[in-house]
């Protein structure tokens, strides 16, 4: 096949050149010049976009609806995750840490819908024995016999590939249900002079996968590296050309990982799966709050608090430790939480309650290494650091939930019953919430509402806690 002589595009003013410029001749602006393929874009209407022919404007009731059918991935929370299933004609990105996890997700996930579709698991970074190798031994993978064809995963062909036109090839002669590529940075338009995952490879490849996705309605997950700054490899582009994007998420040193939706096409976003990582590939994890709460003896300064991922609460403990300080600007470290958030608590408790927490160090935790972004954790936090500061437990079975003003008060938050519905089924029987807060407690849980900070841990520690003295701490 003869070579595509490809141009270069500005991507600040979209002049086009002959030649690759480290300055764009045209604006001037420096780094701007990406290599593209200059061949027209087929323009076959591709399901789910735009026509290319021009289009009157209609009634939306007249637009005929696209059918929207879901391949289950025999997992629930991979299920979960994208929204009900894999939608057949679409293009999901899972990124993550290298090492995380991702092949081994997919592999396993090919695997269960070999059972029921026609899958190619594309791998452009190991070769064909080292993924036989993983597969046989992942749970449930494992073949009956050496004789290939009478493996369970009748269905699951695989493809040790890097160039993007075998593999169009073989998407073309395969027709599968669902193709896996692992990973998309590996993969490689010979026609491209630059080098694979380069911005203009991992561009090219995804738009012309993309494009075969939507015309032969095969549903395509691709694997992404994430940078160092932890950002999807590739250009933004990349993340808008796709349908879904999933994050692959964990903490090296623990077994389990947590898959997050970061945008779905399909579903509700920041949706969170849990899994746990053992000898023999992923578990589903289908009871999490279990994993981010300790089961020892309740100690000073330890929390919980109800996150919402997505649509799915999860019950979480948080640990702080307050301890006087030896340098002159005192230690704020937080795991789990933003450091800006944690600031402006300690502000809010040492304006509000007067509490010297400028000669403190102070340092918190989430437990089992969640991030948690929502500001209804801002009560848990306040709670337990004052705690840790008095040596005070916080009553046993309580939950604290709900947002802190800057000037003290408490501001309801919402999904307010699933989280305490969440609290019940784990044992927590009673919960501090913002006065305000319109809920229907479960049965068997005491709702103790807070108008201010002060009347949260009045109830949550029993105890006053700017106390009588409220300048020397608790162990001085
Ligand atoms: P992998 O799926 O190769 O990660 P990625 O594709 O994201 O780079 O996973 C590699 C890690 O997972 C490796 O450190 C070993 C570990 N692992 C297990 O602990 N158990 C297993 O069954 C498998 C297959 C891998
Ligand atoms: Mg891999």
């Amino acid at each position: 096949m003869p070579r595509v002589q490809p141009v270069y595009r500005c991507q600040s003013c979209g002049s086009q050149a002959h030649q690759f410029f480290g300055r764009c001749p045209s604006c001037g602006a420096w780094n701007t010049l990406l290599e593209e393929l200059p061949t027209a874009r087929s323009l076959t209407p591709q399901r789910g976009q735009p026509s290319s022919t021009p289009q009157r404007s209609r009634p939306m009731a007249a637009v005929e609806p696209m059918d929207e059918v879901r391949i289950s991935t025999g997992s629930s929370e991979l299920d979960r995750v994208l929204g009900g299933g894999l939608v057949r004609g679409s293009l999901v990105l899972v990124g993550g840490d290298p090492g995380i996890g991702k092949s081994t997700l997919l592999l396993q996930t090919a695997h269960h819908m070999a059972q029921r579709a026609r899958v190619l698991y594309v791998s452009a970074e190991e070769s064909a024995q080292q993924v036989r190798l993983r597969w046989s031994r992942l749970r449930g993978c494992r073949p009956q016999t050496r004789d290939h064809d009478s493996t369970s995963a009748m269905g699951l062909n695989l493809q040790a590939e890097t160039d993007l036109h075998l593999v169009l090839q073989e998407l073309e002669s395969l027709a599968p249900d669902v193709a896996v590529i692992d990973s998309i940075q590996a993969l490689h338009n010979p026609d491209l002079s630059s080098a694979a995952g380069s911005v203009a490879q991992v561009r090219e490849c995804a738009a012309a996968l993309r494009q075969r996705a939507k015309i032969m309605d095969i549903a395509i997950l691709l694997v992404g590296h994430v940078t160092k700054e932890g950002m999807l490899a590739g250009p933004k582009t990349l993340e808008h050309l796709v349908d879904a994007v999933l994050s692959f998420e964990g903490d090296r040193f623990a077994s389990h990982r947590l898959l997050r939706s970061l945008k779905n096409r399909f579903g509700a976003t920041f949706e969170l799966g849990v899994f746990e990582m053992g000898d023999r590939g992923l578990t589903e994890v289908t009871n999490p709050s279990q994993l981010f709460l300790s089961q020892g003896e309740p100690t000073s300064g330890t929390a919980a608090i109800v996150a919402c991922e997505g649509t799915r609460p999860l019950v979480v403990e948080l640990q702080a430790l307050v301890s006087p300080s030896s340098y002159a600007s005192p230690r704020r470290s937080a795991t789990g939480i933003a450091n800006n958030r944690l600031h402006q608590i300690l502000a809010v408790l040492e304006k509000q309650l007067g509490l010297p927490l400028s000669r403190f160090d102070c340092y918190l935790a989430v437990a089992g290494g969640l991030e948690v972004t929502e500001p209804a954790a801002d009560v848990g936090v306040a709670v337990a650091v004052v705690a840790s500061y008095r040596d005070l437990l916080i009553s046993p079975g309580t939950l604290c939930i709900g947002e802190l003003g800057l000037g003290g008060q408490l501001r309801p938050v919402a999904r307010m019953e699933q989280r305490l519905q969440e609290g019940q089924r784990l044992g927590f029987h009673r919960a501090l919430v913002p006065t305000g807060s319109e809920i229907t407690p479960p049965a068997t849980m005491t709702v103790i509402a807070a108008g201010t900070i002060r009347q949260a841990l009045v109830a949550a520690l029993q105890n006053d806690p700017a106390g009588t003295d409220k300048d020397t701490p608790h162990q001085a």
